[in-house]
């Protein structure tokens, strides 16, 4: 195969700064050896998340300055509203400052206490929002979804029999609604196929229930289908999401991710019902159904985002960067979540560090002694991130534990994965040199942000 480069070049850089490695071990002491509590300017290579982390293309920039800044009725949100119609396919949207605004707003509207809410995997935030608001999270992935090692191409797909037994146990009438990740962020971000989207669709239509979409990451769910799935190779990009869409009655979306902007989301539906109740609401949290939270330049940005994403060659060269430093890390033999998903690479932290227990917080302990070795930033998904049973008190005891190399879209070159690659590697052979950590401060909600440890 001939080999193909970035579908863009660079028109302004940012510098980078490297600490040496003393430098290095004080601003993990300082931040608690958490990935979380470590300043930018202290990191070389920046994978902590591919949220708001984007870099915008020179006409996203120029679109900053028309933007229109009016209170109510502004053009930059009828712009966005537009770019979404049209890519998305929904009737109604209501913007939001980020996907949690989204999730906060359709939680509060549809759950009632005692509900439950299936959802292919959980996210921290959505499921938070479906606790706050009383319900119980139920996981419908299928059993592929929690084995790290197995290759499945659509490893985020729905058991349809784990889902038609909850509607069945618990009644159609306490589902509000089913959530549907495209991609599944915790899985390793990885796809939903068409057909089980489609299944799902008929399934919850039978009984009446509403499908959600979380669309984050729908357009490398898109991707993974174009790739993957038979009778998509040749369809365009855009004709899958246009397919996927309309398998839903509405979606969150977190902008930062797949709309290509550094802040902004959005609640869409087709029930004008829930769209007249969403615009009431909004204006509590986030501020008048013309701008969510977001200013006019912001909402300029995302429309255009939105159309930038859908691009073929766009997303094709995204999702074989992510791949790009993944193989390199299969090559060299180290455990990492297969198959290789869209925006991350996972690493096994279990297999990776198997002198440690659990409880020892192998990921965390990853993800501190990487930052250590070579100022790459990643973030620990395990069992600080799974936090604690909201009836029991228990800590959850999460399958996967994982440290996830999150890659930001634009920004970096296949060269700054190499150096991660090589950090990594370089790790792996001392690795039984990387010693536990323990926590010795934990935050009640969302522990994960502002923990923080010290080494056994
Ligand atoms: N859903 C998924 C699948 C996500 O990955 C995120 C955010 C959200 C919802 C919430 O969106 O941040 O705009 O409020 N994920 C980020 C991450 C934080 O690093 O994975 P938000």
């Amino acid at each position: 195969r001939r080999r193909t480069a970035e579908p863009y070049k660079i028109k302004s850089v940012e510098p980078l700064k490297m600490l040496n490695y003393n430098e290095r071990k004080e601003a993990l002491e300082n931040a608690g050896y958490n990935t979380f509590l470590i300043n930018s300017r202290e990191v070389y290579i920046d994978l902590l998340t591919d949220s708001g982390t984007t870099a915008m293309s020179d006409q996203q920039w120029g679109a900053l300055m028309v933007g229109d800044e009016a209170y109510a009725g502004s053009e930059s949100w009828h712009h966005l509203e537009k770019a979404v119609k049209e890519i998305y396919g929904y009737k109604y949207v209501i913007p939001t400052h980020q996907g949690r605004g989204a999730e906060n707003l359709l939680s509060q509207m549809k759950i009632k206490e005692g509900d439950f809410v299936p959802g292919n995997m959980y996210f921290t935030t959505t499921r938070a929002h479906q606790e706050l608001n009383g319900a119980t999270f139920v996981d419908i992935i299928i059993d592929e979804g929690h084995d790290s090692l197995l290759d499945h191409p659509f490893k985020g797909n729905v058991d349809i029999s784990k889902l038609e037994k909850v509607i069945k146990e618990a009644g159609p009438e306490k589902i509000p609604y089913v959530c549907i990740a495209v991609t599944v962020n915790l899985a390793g971000g990885q796809p939903v196929s068409m057909k089980n989207l489609r299944d799902v669709y008929a399934l919850c239509s039978r009984y009446g229930i509403d499908v959600m979409y979380d669309a984050t990451r729908c357009v490398e769910n898109a991707f993974f289908i174009q790739e993957r799935e038979e009778g998509y190779a040749d369809t365009a990009i855009k004709d899958i999401l246009k397919e996927m869409f309309s398998y839903s009655d509405g979606c969150t979306m977190s902008g930062k991710k797949d709309c290509l902007v550094n802040i902004g989301g959005f609640l869409a539906m087709n029930d004008e019902e829930l769209y007249i109740r969403g615009r009431e609401l909004v204006v509590l949290y986030e501020g008048m159904p013309s701008y969510g939270g977001l200013s006019g330049r912001d909402m300029e940005a995302m429309a255009l985002g939105i159309y930038e994403s859908a691009d073929d060659n766009y997303i094709a060269h995204r999702v074989h960067q992510v791949r790009y430093l993944g193989e390199q890390l299969i090559d060299a033999g180290i455990p990492v979540v297969k198959p290789i998903g869209g925006h991350a690479v996972f690493l096994d932290a279990r297999e990776f560090l198997p002198h440690l227990k659990q409880e020892q917080l192998p990921a965390q302990a990853l993800a501190a002694a990487i930052y250590l070795d070579s100022g790459v930033r990643s973030m620990e998904r395990g069992y600080v991130s799974a936090g604690r049973n909201k009836v029991t008190g228990e800590n959850n005891k999460p399958k996967l534990e994982l440290v996830r190399l999150t890659i930001p879209r634009r920004v970096y070159t296949n060269n700054h994965m190499d150096v991660v690659a090589d950090s990594i590697i370089a790790l792996y052979e001392k690795r039984d040199q990387i010693g536990g950590l323990e926590m010795t401060y934990e935050p009640p909600t969302l522990r994960f942000f502002n923990a923080r440890f010290k080494p056994l």
